[in-house]
């Protein structure tokens, strides 16, 4: 990047906040996504101020802007498709109050959301979303992608608990949106627009996130079944119950297959499993919804139903679970699994026949699919098991993962359920938004005039998704 530019970033953000080190610019073209792209620098800036400053300067000079949080995002939302600046929030990471009369905390985005909720379990509260990399992800990605994972179900996404944010616009102007009361019907829900909005509106540099309670109880029990549909018809039983569960995840044959053969056999050797998680505030309650989710279990045909209050033995039904994208590279040598199609939502009733329909589509591909996920609110995950160095098996994946996320889209589901769009969805996102498309272009070109905040994904995407691999596939450059 040329030195006068340099010269303005430094007098923001000083030496140390910046670097044009090529180590540096490789390592942030990474998120978890297929792809890399290098930036031509990094900043790291301390305060909203200094942001404000940055974006006056890229929108000046007309230098694209890509936000990063944790870099754990699986569809490249993360990765400067266009080089530019790397904006990465990992040194505002300040709990700034937490107000537990009031019932909200407030954040700087680059706070990990397992510290947060470190420090929020001190005061009996936790925030529910659950992602898979919570130990890792920060709060500002987990806005700007509105994230999820485990918990979603009974407690919601991260979009259900801000209240409020802060965020700069791509001309520099500082934003607060929002409140920091419960309710908030005054005016457009601005905060709100930007969950979800990938870094394409602004760059959000603080939170305000509601607090909920920590269930004092809870317990687990995994129940093996013959088939997937057995398992998804007791997923819906329960719920009719009523029962939400506090997390029910979903694993096909294949995934429990992988993980037994990768982590020891921590799984029953069975079809399809659930593991169902209960909680509540007594250990009545949780004894009762134990016993409910054990008996819908052995009507829906279960083979094995195992119950357990043991938190070791939950930690690695929970561990065994979190392994399944890791474990599924031992099956096939020169294979790993790769982050194609990844996170769809279908409606809850929806799923047997989606996760029997991704069986189909892989077979027809001759790839190799793995379907998991969040079954009680109707999120999976499909992973794929590719020789990365084949063109042809990156062209036949494509070709299933085209096929999944239409077979999502005609069941009335979404491709996206908590990883975002990014680079990865974007064409099938495209497909899924059609009649969207017009006003979300609308609100980018009013809010980026200039096209400089984390340009050419999502709806704006162009390419070939072969394009960018950061696997090492020569066929595919
Ligand atoms: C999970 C991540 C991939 O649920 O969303 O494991
Ligand atoms: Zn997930």
């Amino acid at each position: 990047m040329d030195r006068r530019i340099l010269d303005k970033i430094e007098k923001v953000v000083g030496k140390d906040g910046y670097s044009t080190d090529s180590a540096v610019l490789y390592i942030y073209g990474f998120d978890a996504s297929i792809y890399h792209h290098t930036p031509d620098v990094v900043i790291q800036p301390r305060t909203t101020e200094q942001v404000s400053e940055i974006m006056k300067i890229a929108n000046e000079e007309k230098i694209p802007v890509t936000p990063r949080g944790g870099g754990t995002g699986l569809c490249g939302s993360a990765v400067p498709l266009k080089g530019g600046i790397v904006l990465a929030m990992q040194k505002m990471n300040k709990i700034k109050n937490i107000s537990v009369a009031d019932l909200w905390v407030d954040v700087e985005v680059g706070v990990v959301y397992d510290d947060l909720n470190k420090e929020l379990s001190k005061y009996g509260y936790f925030f529910p979303p659950s992602p898979g990399s919570a130990e890792a992800c920060m709060i500002g990605g987990m806005v700007a992608n509105n994230a999820s994972g485990m918990r979603a179900v009974k407690y919601g996404a991260t979009r259900d608990f801000v209240l409020g944010l802060t965020f700069v616009k791509a001309d520099g102007e500082i934003v607060r949106a929002g409140t920091r009361t419960i309710k908030d019907s005054s005016g457009y829900q601005l905060a709100r627009l930007m969950c979800g909005s990938e870094g394409q509106l602004g760059v959000i540099t603080e939170v305000t996130l509601k607090l909920t309670t920590k269930p004092k109880k809870s317990a687990s029990c995994i129940c093996a079944f013959n088939d997937v549909a057995s398992a998804g018809k007791c997923i819906t039983d329960l719920i009719a119950k009523p029962l939400i569960p506090a997390s029910c995840e979903l694993m096909d044959s294949l995934a429990v297959f992988a993980v037994n053969k990768a982590r020891g056999n921590p799984l029953p050797d069975c079809d399809s499993l659930i593991i169902v998680e209960v909680d509540g505030e007594t250990d009545e309650v949780v004894e009762r919804d134990l016993r409910t989710v054990a008996e819908v279990a052995e009507a829906n045909g279960a083979v094995s139903v195992k119950p357990s209050h043991d938190k070791t033995e939950i930690a690695r039904w929970t561990d065994a679970r979190k392994s399944v994208m890791t474990s599924l590279s031992v099956l096939k040598p020169g294979h790993v699994s790769v982050s194609l199609a990844d996170d769809m939502g279908v409606p809850v009733s929806k799923v047997p026949e989606a996760v029997e329909a991704f069986a189909q589509i892989a077979k027809k591909h001759n790839v190799t699919v793995a379907t998991y996920g969040h079954a009680s609110d109707g999120n999976l995950h499909t992973k794929m098991m590719l020789d990365p160095y084949s063109r042809d098996d990156w062209e036949r994946g494509i070709a299933a993962v085209t096929e999944i996320f239409e077979k999502c889209i005609e069941l009335g589901g979404t491709v996206s359920g908590e990883h975002g769009i990014g680079i990865a969805k974007a064409l099938d996102f495209i497909k899924e938004r059609g009649t969207n498309l017009k006003t979300y272009k609308e609100i980018k070109r009013a809010m980026d005039p200039n096209n400089i905040l984390n340009p050419g994904k999502t709806f704006d995407y162009e390419g070939d998704p072969l394009s960018g691999l950061r696997y090492p596939c020569r066929e595919c450059q």
